[in-house]
């Protein structure tokens, strides 16, 4: 679990995945034939099959996390931002952030704002402001900020800023080598999802794979008052079925179901009815890619304590190697 740690605690913001990518890269390294790095930031690792019939398969997990840009730096030093991706304001108040060149601040609240849901101009971050030359002279309008706080593992349970989609890049990275080489595997970690899906989108167009997987964190039902919904945490990888920006593909979503079952492999169906993942952009790409999702079930996306189980995510590491192996 050292792996999943070490991801996760990584700062990659969108359109800022150098760090993260290059833990990848490092991480995948002597276990792929080839490796890609497109223009948008895109990597994709290939795994060559050698079956007849074999099939090109894309597996998409993204990167990027969400975060915060500078943009206006006031008389006294305190910084006024903007969200990068789903940054909610009732998760900002009062919380620890870290610039990418290591600079930490507190994300403070106008006075008469305090009561309410903060809207997002009334925040400011603080990184210690006695003046503006003092903060000047460390962040710059344009630099980026991620939530902080160690990841916590516990005996089945994950606590992190970056579960989304970390955890998704780390079944990624496992089911590496447990592929059998029937099949060419294409394991792409995205840019851009956070913020509308980009990346994906040029990634599938120049893959363009017979069928494509997106590994993602799905919302769950079984927390007090939750919204209904079926997934529950620990009860295993959940095959998606639909969210908000994807149907997906009906003989990929039952082929993961039956492989589930053959291979005993606990496992959930998923349909969210708030929220999308790469799936939506890549299955309209080209003339259309057949595609499905494999999920970690996760509690409080998008906060700075996103929560997993450590047995869900295994699951979803089985099931998506098997899914590749016997497709
Ligand atoms: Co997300
Ligand atoms: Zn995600």
């Amino acid at each position: 679990m050292e792996l999943l740690k070490h991801l996760a605690q990584i700062s990659g913001p969108s359109g800022a995945e150098d760090m993260i990518r290059n833990t990848i890269k490092a991480e995948a390294a002597g276990k792929c034939d080839e490796v890609i790095t497109d223009a948008l930031g895109n990597l994709i690792l290939i795994k060559k099959g050698d079956a007849p019939n074999k099939k090109k398969i894309m597996v998409a997990a993204h990167m990027d996390e969400i975060g915060i840009i500078v943009k206006h730096i006031d008389k006294n030093g305190f910084i006024r931002f903007c969200a990068v991706g789903g940054v909610e304001t009732r998760h900002l108040v009062g919380r620890r952030i870290s610039f990418l060149n290591g600079i930490s601040g507190v994300i403070g609240c106008e006075e008469e704002e305090f009561n309410k849901k903060p809207a997002l101009d009334k925040l400011f971050i603080d990184v210690g402001a006695l003046s503006a030359e003092k903060v000047n002279a460390k962040i710059k309008i344009g630099d980026m900020a991620v939530f902080c706080g160690d990841t916590v593992i516990k005996e089945d349970t994950v606590i992190s800023k970056a579960l989304d989609n970390r955890a998704g890049c780390y079944i990624l990275l496992k089911t590496l080598s447990k592929l059998n080489r029937k099949n060419d595997i294409y394991m792409t970690f995205t840019v851009q999802e956070e913020v509308g899906v980009r990346g994906a989108g040029a990634a599938a167009y120049s893959v363009e794979p017979d069928y494509a997987i997106a590994v993602d964190v799905t919302d769950t039902g079984d927390t007090p008052n939750a919204p209904v919904m079926d997934v529950q945490m620990g009860a295993g990888a959940a095959v998606k079925i639909m969210d908000r920006s994807v149907l997906c593909d009906a003989y990929l979503r039952n082929f993961i179901i039956e492989t589930a079952k053959r291979n005993n492999i606990p496992y959930q169906t998923e349909i969210m009815a708030d929220g999308g993942t790469d799936a939506g952009r890549i299955h309209i790409t080209r003339g259309g890619i057949k595609t499905g999702g494999i999920s970690i079930p996760t509690r409080y996306i998008h906060s700075p304590s996103e929560m997993a189980s450590i047995s869900d995510i295994n699951a979803c590491i089985e099931l998506l190697a098997a899914v590749l192996n016997e497709l």
